[in-house]
């Protein structure tokens, strides 16, 4: 039986992809090569944790029914997450070979187009994100993606492969390039119902938590999965020297702080009482997941 969890996640699949591929461009528009390549590694794939983050903070805050801007924000969140995917496969970054269980975009296509591709969704994420008509909104999210955040995070990953790095560098580098874009995402559900100050406060440390424990989870998973389970390269982060927590501080230490990190989430939807179930359902789903 589907967990309440999987539930949530597989409706919210149900909502975006009729609109994601409603947004995109057809295979047959000119150029027809970039078009098939970023339908290729939008489309069918991805747990799409971002979107349903946006969707369940938007309803605690006690955004309105029927409003149509959750699921469009939904839909710029994962071009944008997809946009980092497709990137971060390349050859000059992680050179891996699959994503979402299929080969990965240059694989599949070739390098140029991969660039190209994940730069296109990016900016057609931000013709999403326009269509909103919450200049705040945009603001908060290229924050989240900039050099202060999953771009700065990115490049001293890159920059600390085969080094021995302390533990304050892995942090920097997992709070921006992962979490930085999911507290953007439940800072956007709650700005998108307009709450209040102090309940963004406690769904920005939510956020952060959750965020952070998603990286050390997925560092985890290159470990302990499978290609085949994980839908992407195991071993991938061992084999090119990566800042990883189970690098510096093993696998046993690296499990209980991503248990803590979880804790810490749940421990700021306290004040939501009853209402935070999905969000916490959500947490725990962050820490349990295997893929
Ligand atoms: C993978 O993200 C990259 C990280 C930020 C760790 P996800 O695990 O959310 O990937 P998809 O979207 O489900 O493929
Ligand atoms: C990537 O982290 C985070 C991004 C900004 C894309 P990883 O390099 O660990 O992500 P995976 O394991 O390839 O999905
Ligand atoms: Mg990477
Ligand atoms: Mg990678
Ligand atoms: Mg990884």
């Amino acid at each position: 039986m589907k967990s309440e969890v999987k539930r949530y996640l597989s409706n919210i699949v149900e909502v975006l992809e009729p609109r994601l591929e409603a947004l995109l461009p057809d295979e047959t528009e000119t150029p027809a090569s970039i078009h098939k390549l970023m339908r290729y590694s939008l489309l069918e794939g991805g747990k799409r944790v971002r979107p349903a983050l946006i969707m369940a903070s938007w309803e605690i805050c006690g955004g309105a029914f029927g409003d149509d801007r959750p699921v469009l924000a939904g839909a710029a969140f994962e071009m944008l997450h997809t946009f980092s995917l497709i990137h971060d496969d390349l050859p000059c970054m992680d050179d891996d070979d699959y994503r979402r269980g299929k080969l990965s975009a240059h694989k599949a296509f070739n390098e140029a187009l991969a660039v190209l591709g994940g730069d296109a969704l990016c900016i057609y994420a931000f013709e999403c994100l326009a269509n909103l008509g919450n200049l705040e909104i945009i603001k908060e999210i290229s924050r989240a993606l900039g050099t202060g955040g999953m771009i700065g995070g990115q490049v001293v990953d890159i920059e600390s492969e085969g080094k021995r790095v302390d533990r304050s560098i892995i942090e920097y580098i997992h709070t921006n390039k992962t979490a930085a874009l999911i507290r953007a995402s439940v800072r956007t559900g709650a700005m998108l119902a307009d709450a209040n100050e102090i309940t963004l406060q406690h769904l920005t440390k939510y956020g952060k938590c959750i965020g952070l424990a998603f990286q050390v989870v997925d560092d985890i998973l290159d470990e302990e999965g499978t290609t085949e389970q994980l839908g992407k390269d195991a071993g991938s982060d061992r084999a090119q020297g990566k800042a990883t927590y189970p690098s510096i501080c093993g696998m046993v230490e690296s499990k209980q702080y991503a248990t803590r990190l979880v804790d810490c989430a749940t421990d700021a939807l306290k004040p939501f009482g009853e209402k935070a179930t999905v969000l916490r359902s959500l947490a725990e789903f962050v820490r349990n997941r295997v893929s």
